[in-house]
């Protein structure tokens, strides 16, 4: 297969049985690191450029700016390199060294913020250098996922489409909220196809979408310290807040266990699934979205200094309990009415 650009490289029919993750129901993942950017941001970042491309908004002189913890940057930057664009990608210090070096590669301009906000994060940091940059040069534009339709309708014409294509309706769908994109995009899609599916949102204790109070976060992809414009709590999905120290195990556990190195997200939806394990009926097939896989994380969430630094020996112990039985730290928010 000969494709145009490496954008163009999708791969939306791959899914990994994850055997014997949870006895009693099939758990199977989404995988969406597989293609040239290495995340499920690809889709993503095409649709927000195209977009804004055609609508007209965007002239041909104009540089783009955008807010990212890592993989929209990459994504970004790659289309942004074969289209002869130039791009500034805000980051953080939670953003993965390589992710930052990609980026760099790319050709991409990437600015770190290192104030936190009020909420002890960086979102409200970066979007206010964004606003700065804005109100002082006109020839740039920001392409705004927190805030941007496009977003949601690459995970509803996209995503969506794809797990009802290719996987059929699952009984269960786990999906992480960064953006919330992804989860509002399925919500949509698998509500106006009648899907009987159970959708639950997944986000990182000390994330603000859901409501719950700000802490700390270190580990990228989930969570925000504002709640992203588009998110809408439309009572059409369960909510599951997730402690970064159960994403670490399970994403040690899930390597050692099936040789499949993933992401920090696809460790958190994956500990979710183990949390919610006695509501899921015996049979179901459940599948939870893997945003990316695990070789960013090398230097963080799989390196045993990094983890012991910040979260204690006990948790960069890998796990022996294959059922998970000491993954206790995960709270269910009850359904909005
Ligand atoms: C690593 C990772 N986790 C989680 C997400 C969640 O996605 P969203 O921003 O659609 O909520 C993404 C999105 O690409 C991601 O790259």
């Amino acid at each position: 297969m000969i494709y145009d650009t490496a954008a163009d490289v999708l791969t939306g029919d791959v899914f990994i049985k994850l055997d014997g993750f949870v006895p009693g129901f099939d758990t199977n993942l989404k995988v969406e690191g597989l293609n040239p950017t290495g995340s499920i941001k690809l889709k993503t970042a095409r649709l927000l450029l195209e977009r804004a491309e055609c609508s007209g908004v965007l002239c041909s002189g104009n540089r783009l700016i955008e807010s990212t913890s890592g993989n929209l940057g990459i994504a970004l930057a790659s289309l942004c390199a074969s289209r002869g664009r130039h791009i500034t990608l805000v980051t953080d210090p939670n953003a993965n060294p390589r992710s930052v070096q990609y980026m760099k590669a790319l050709g991409a301009d990437v600015v770190v913020v290192r104030a936190k906000d009020q909420n002890g994060g960086y979102l409200q940091t970066r979007i206010d250098y964004i606003r700065n940059r804005l109100a002082a040069d006109p020839d740039l534009y920001w392409l705004n996922q927190y805030a941007n339709s496009a977003n949601t309708q690459a995970h509803s014409t996209g995503t969506a489409q794809e797990i009802l294509r290719h996987f059929g309706p699952p009984d269960w769908l786990f999906v992480g909220v960064g953006t919330s994109g992804t989860l509002m995009g399925c919500v949509e899609h698998f509500r106006k196809a009648g899907a009987p599916t159970r959708i639950v949102g997944v986000d990182a204790e000390g994330s603000v979408t859901f409501g719950g109070p700000a802490g700390t976060r270190r580990i990228p992809g989930l969570g925000a310290s504002r709640r992203p414009e588009i998110f809408r709590d439309s009572g059409h999905f369960q909510k599951v807040l997730v402690a970064e120290t159960d994403t670490i195990r399970t994403c040690r556990r899930v390597a050692l266990d099936h040789g499949l190195l993933v992401g920090g997200s696809t460790g958190t939806v994956l500990a979710a699934i183990r949390a919610l394990r006695d509501q899921i009926p015996e049979g179901s097939r459940v599948l939870a979205i893997s945003p990316d896989l695990g070789d960013r994380y090398l230097d963080t969430v799989y390196d045993d200094e990094w983890v012991m630094a910040r979260f204690g020996s006990d948790v960069a112990e890998a796990e022996t309990a294959r059922n998970g039985s000491n993954l206790r730290e995960v709270t269910e928010l009850a359904a909005q009415p």
